[in-house]
């Protein structure tokens, strides 16, 4: 038995994914049905036992961790005054648009794509310009011609990249990202690269950071980055952003101090400091883990559901399921699967980009609870 197979009790626990009726099956924001690591837990536990919780400084450990992590992980070398510390990636990428573009810009995002990008940049008073990621033979695949397009237009000042990306689990190839580095310099957009899921990759695809993809990739983007999808501690507020452009770190570093969102609370650093130094062990038996879930789907919809195509896919526990063959509107088939069998998946519209056909099903969860999700989803979907 898999320490993943525990049946967590996440009901009446003010867990947002949980806040749903005694029946239902919620399987739909990115936050895994698992405890964290024990190091991350005792790690709190210690810092609880202190019982002062004053500020706090950022120690030098804690970037440490990162780029220690990042340089025996993904081959990149971070330095360590290349970190800043921050509370969240949307808070970073919320604070990053309003300082990388002015009122009225333009900012690409390769749709469908996660959808809280949208606020960050609607909130702002700047406005999405979608480059619809192109979907043939039911594979995704960046549509270079529509890219350079958009990132000509001249109000384009900056693209938000989902790297591996968030709905369709593809980890771009370090040619895509240094082809997409290349254009966006070429057009003068910054890039601001979301990281967040990349430690949560199949065993034996690794992503490359687009830092990494070239010189020219490294020199134009601010990378975000955090411990928190993959070791499923979103709650603990703990994240950083690193470019090696001095110019945009200034930009990232006034932006970050000046919104707030700079200083931790008093668990951040401790559990980030020990999911990055002692939980690769944990983690790889959890990517094994979420790789048979992901496998247990797939022949399950191949068997039971063949009129429902699963994308491809080699990152992420988010399954990105295309439902045109059963409907052209996604929102109306979640509200029915719901209502009929408690089972709480994603619409993909709120994705934009061709999402209205797909839905997104979170796997993280003891592979019991899959099962349940997929006889759920076959009464659903049958008349
Ligand atoms: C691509 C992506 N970025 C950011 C976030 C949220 O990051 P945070 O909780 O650090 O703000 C998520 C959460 O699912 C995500 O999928």
């Amino acid at each position: 038995m898999s320490r993943f197979d525990q049946w967590i009790e996440r009901r009446n626990t003010d867990s947002l994914k949980w806040s749903c009726a005694q029946n239902e099956l919620p399987m739909w924001v990115a936050d895994m049905d698992f405890e964290a690591a024990p190091c991350i837990r005792q790690a709190i536990l210690r810092r609880a036992e202190r019982g002062v919780f004053g500020y706090s400084v950022i120690p030098d450990s804690w970037a440490k961790a990162y780029s220690d992590w990042w340089q025996a992980r993904h081959n990149l070398q971070i330095e360590r005054d290349e970190l800043i510390f921050c509370t969240g990636v949307i808070p970073a990428i919320s604070c990053l648009v309003k300082r990388l573009t002015n009122c009225g810009d333009k900012v690409i995002c390769q749709t469908p794509v996660y959808d809280i990008f949208f606020h960050s940049i609607e909130n702002a008073g700047r406005t999405v310009l979608e480059s619809p990621l192109a979907y043939r033979d039911g594979k995704y695949a960046v549509d270079w011609e529509d890219l350079e397009e958009k990132l000509a237009h001249p109000l384009a000042t900056l693209m938000i990249l989902c790297n591996p990306h968030n709905p369709v689990g593809k980890i771009w190839s370090k040619a895509e990202l240094a082809r997409l580095g290349d254009l966006c310099a070429k057009y003068g957009v910054t890039v601001i690269s979301d990281e967040i899921h990349c430690d949560l990759t199949d065993i034996g695809a690794e992503y490359t950071p687009f830092a990494a993809a070239s010189e020219v990739c490294a020199q134009n983007s601010v990378t975000c980055i955090a411990a928190s999808k993959a070791f499923n501690m979103a709650g603990l507020q703990s994240a950083a952003v690193f470019t090696k452009n001095k110019r945009l770190w200034n930009i990232a570093y006034r932006g970050l101090n000046s919104d707030e969102i700079a200083e931790p609370n008093s668990f951040a650093v401790d559990a980030t400091v020990a999911a990055f130094t002692q939980g690769g062990e944990w983690l790889d038996e959890l990517r094994a883990y979420l790789l048979q879930n992901k496998r247990y789907v797939a022949d399950y919809l191949r068997e039971n559901l063949p009129c429902l195509h699963l994308v491809e896919q080699n990152a992420t526990y988010l399954l990105w399921v295309d439902c045109s063959a059963v409907t052209d509107d996604a929102e109306q088939l979640c509200i029915q699967i719901r209502q009929k069998t408690g089972l709480w998946i994603t619409a993909g519209g709120q994705y934009r980009g061709n999402g209205k056909q797909f839905v997104r099903i979170n796997v993280a969860c003891p592979l019991e609870r899959v099962k349940d999700g997929m006889n759920r989803l076959k009464c659903g979907i049958s008349d």
